[in-house]
């Protein structure tokens, strides 16, 4: 099916430097193998990293990460295969035989560029296999960016290296102006990766916020400790969504515990090495053994046997074992494995593992802590149950974080069944801890008197993710740029703007995966994006109706009506599943709510434009036909802004009108007045507003002296809707005034039979 949405991208953008010059150079022939073999490099080392291949360009190929399927990384991934690619193509170019002309001409020089950016995705593969396209700045960028790097060297933008500076090093900021960009950009050149034995480590140990609340878990896992000391080894599972604090828990109980001669070995499990087997074990050992890149062959060999020797371990096939896990491919003692078959080198090592941790238990005690299980392989799960066992009677207390896993599948079920297993489930903070992550970060980041109204806002809309309250403070913080700022409302934006760009990738990761195995316009994130438009709660009866009437439009496929019931349901069943949203009543007509705002506001903005119109203006039809039936007092606003969305500002300006007189009803002259400025403001917007309105002067309050001072001609130009919101406002201001002067007889005025009362009755709806 053809789609078209809008997203967070990561773009890489290759060319090969001088390749007019190789095509002089070079039989054709052999100009086509070195092409086709670049080509191949690209295509394998994208696909490694989880990218497409969006396109050709002459001998530029442009990669996407992020599209179809969303990661959370998606620009570190860009920028590993970005640096996977210059590797591999000189790694080729030395295995050329160098004496041969022909070789050298056919050495490949390449320059990439790295570019991050929301674009709008046109995917017309199902008609044309070249058929998608990305368009927004970052494409253009990487490709710029690609002509200002040197050879056989990437540059990356600011954005990209905003959200990958904890995964790489890089050299110093330097700016260079981009033909057709404003301005200069500052570019960075990424020169390999970071280390440090834990995500956590590398992205937030510099940063660390003040520790709140849990308590609780944190006296559970001393507890635990005190048992392990005395030789009782322990296993503890900390479950958790994504940024909910369990590495921070972690680490703040190691803090805790002070240096009391333990050993600490960390496990990092990562998505993209979910299918190498023990591939955590692998670099905690390289670490642990103390190699060093630089070292030779023969010498990390010679630590190998140290550290065996070391603790009592001489089995002959030891060595190789360990060298061929620590990836020490000329180690001479590997042909000792040739005997063995591949099972069974794979079990001699994961009990050679085990082996070594109790071996290490009876000297110290050890404390392995296996970060985000949710991506380890089957040989490290299979490892650490068996260590979990063999832990009963030492000193090995195991602490594996994780997030829960889909309906159905029960990865972590031999772990969870262990004799020795504690389970600690990481909730939600409250908003007062909440509060005190926003002030902390704002403390840090300079601003030390955030207004409260912003705390309040983004507290709320973090909904106790400690991630979600850094990420949205920080973004918050940056807009307002200067201290001015702050004393301002809340800045409200368009929804992608208040998402912060380092969760988006993860937020649309999370929609994404919903898609997987359904069809584009039935699938459960499709459902999710025409529920978002409804907002953060919606009935179901809404949703149904919604749906039978959204299936008109351009770009949306038509629901056939026998389908929909079955489809809707099916839909919001896995949206349960997978924790996007959640029932908050259980009536018959069950309203259900997105669980974090931020995973509503990234389903509505994922939404073509197009789209959100068309499904906005069904939606105001619908709820058009609601207000007939219910009391109107309530729906106004609600329609306002559902016409507002459609693309309907007149129609958004009548309600507003309509909403601001039912306020002056009942008295509320504050909320009266927002509701007629918000009508002014819109009606200025439409055609018929004057020149001076369009240019964006605020709204005034009161009669407009523009309206006294300017000619007729201009005068007449005001639409219906802006004089009336003028004079309504004229209005709010007298009874402010006659309330001040005379409280009892304006209270008179201001009932429905009064002065606003009677406005009322000249407007429309
Ligand atoms: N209890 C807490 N108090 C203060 N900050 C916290 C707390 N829990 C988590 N954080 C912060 O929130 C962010 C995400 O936490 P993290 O432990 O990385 O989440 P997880 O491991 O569950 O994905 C980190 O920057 C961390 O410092
Ligand atoms: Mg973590």
């Amino acid at each position: 099916m053809n789609t078209s949405e809008r997203r967070q991208v990561s773009v890489v953008f290759c060319d090969i430097v001088q390749s007019t010059a190789m095509s002089c150079a070079l039989e054709p022939e052999d100009l086509w193998a070195v092409i086709n073999r670049y080509r191949e490099t690209v295509r394998n080392t994208v696909r490694v990293f989880g990218g497409i291949i969006c396109h050709h360009k002459g001998d530029g190929i442009l990669c996407c990460f992020g599209y179809p399927a969303s990661h959370e990384d998606n620009a570190s991934r860009a920028v590993m295969a970005a640096l996977g690619v210059l590797a591999r193509v000189q790694q080729e170019n030395h295995t050329e035989d160098s004496d041969d002309d022909r070789s050298e001409g056919a050495r490949l020089r390449l320059r990439v560029g790295v570019a991050t950016g929301e674009v709008a995705i046109v995917d017309n593969r199902a008609d044309d296999p070249g058929g998608l396209e990305l368009l927004g700045p970052a494409p253009s960028l990487a490709a710029r960016l690609q002509t200002g790097a040197g050879q056989n060297m990437a540059l990356v933008d600011e954005t990209t290296f905003r959200l990958t500076r904890n995964d790489f090093r890089f050299t110093p900021a330097r700016t260079v102006r981009f033909k057709g960009f404003p301005g200069p950009m500052t570019v960075y050149q990424p020169l390999g990766q970071t280390c440090g034995p834990t995500r956590f480590e590398r992205c937030c140990a510099g940063s660390l916020t003040d520790f709140v609340n849990r308590a609780h878990e944190q006296a559970l896992l001393c507890e635990t400790w005190r048992r392990t000391c005395m030789g009782q080894g322990q296993l503890v599972l900390v479950k958790g969504d994504a940024g909910i604090g369990k590495s921070r828990l972690v680490r703040h109980f190691l803090e805790g515990i002070g240096d009391d001669g333990r050993r600490e070995i960390q496990l990092q499990c990562s998505a993209l090495h979910a299918r190498t087997a023990l591939h955590p074990f692998a670099v905690a050992f390289t670490r642990l053994i103390g190699l060093r890149a630089t070292d030779t062959q023969e010498a990390m060999v010679h630590c190998l046997r140290a550290f065996l020797s070391e603790l009592g371990i001489r089995d002959g096939y030891s060595v190789p074992l360990l060298a061929r896990l620590v990836n020490l491919p000329a180690a001479q003692c590997l042909p000792l494995l040739n005997i063995l078959t591949h099972e069974d080198i794979g079990q001699r090592t994961t009990s050679l593992l085990a082996t070594c941790l109790i071996a290490m238990s009876r000297r110290y005690p050890v404390i392995l802590v296996a970060e985000d299980l949710h991506w380890a392989d089957t040989a490290t799960l299979k490892l650490l149950e068996e260590l979990s066992s063999a832990a009963t009677d030492g000193s090995v207390m195991i602490i594996a974080t994780f997030r829960p896993h889909p309906p159905g599948e029960a990865p972590l079920a031999g772990l969870e069944a262990a004799r020795n297993c504690q389970s600690v489930t990481l909730d939600r903070l409250s908003r007062s801890h909440s509060a005190r992550i926003v002030s902390s970060v704002a403390r840090r980041a300079g601003a030390s008197r955030l207004p409260g109204d912003w705390i309040t806002r983004i507290v709320e809309r973090s909904d106790g993710v400690p991630l979600f309250i850094e990420e949205l403070t920080r973004t918050v913080i940056d807009k307002a740029g200067d201290r001015a700022l702050l004393a301002q409302p809340f800045a409200i934006g368009k929804p992608s703007d208040n998402i912060p760009e380092t969760l988006r990738d993860s937020l649309s990761a999370r929609l994404d995966r919903l898609r997987l195995g359904a069809a584009g316009a039935h699938s459960p994130k499709w459902v999710a994006q025409v529920a978002a438009c409804i907002g953060r709660e919606f009935r179901k009866t809404t949703l149904t109706r919604l749906f039978e009437k959204v299936g008109v439009g351009t770009t949306i496929v038509p629901v056939a009506r026998t389908d929909l019931a079955h489809m809707l349901e099916e839909a919001i069943e896995r949206l349960v599943e997978a924790d996007i949203i959640c029932p908050v009543t259980c009536d018959q007509d069950i309203t259900y709510r997105f669980k974090h705002a931020l995973v509503h506001d990234a389903a509505y903005a994922g939404l073509w434009r197009e789209d959100k119109r068309h499904i906005h203006a069904r939606l105001l039809e619908l709820l058009e036909e609601k207000a007939k039936e219910e009391t109107p007092d309530t729906t106004a606003e609600l329609l306002a802004h559902h016409a507002f969305k459609a693309g309907q500002p007149d129609t958004a300006a009548r309600y507003w009108l309509a909403a601001g007189q039912r306020a002056a009803v009942r008295s509320d002259l504050r909320e009266a007045r927002a509701c007629y400025e918000e009508a002014l403001r819109l009606a200025r917007r439409t055609a018929g507003g004057s020149a001076t309105a369009r240019s964006g002067a605020a709204p005034r309050t009161g009669p407009d002296p523009a309206c006294r001072d300017k000619p007729r001609g201009v005068h007449e130009e005001r639409t219906a809707i802006e004089m009336e919101a003028l004079i309504a406002l004229g209005t709010v201001e007298m009874m402010e005034t006659l309330r001040k002067r005379h409280p009892v007889s304006a209270a008179a005025a201001l009932c429905p039979s009064g002065a606003v009362g009677h406005e009322r009755s000249r407007v429309a709806h």
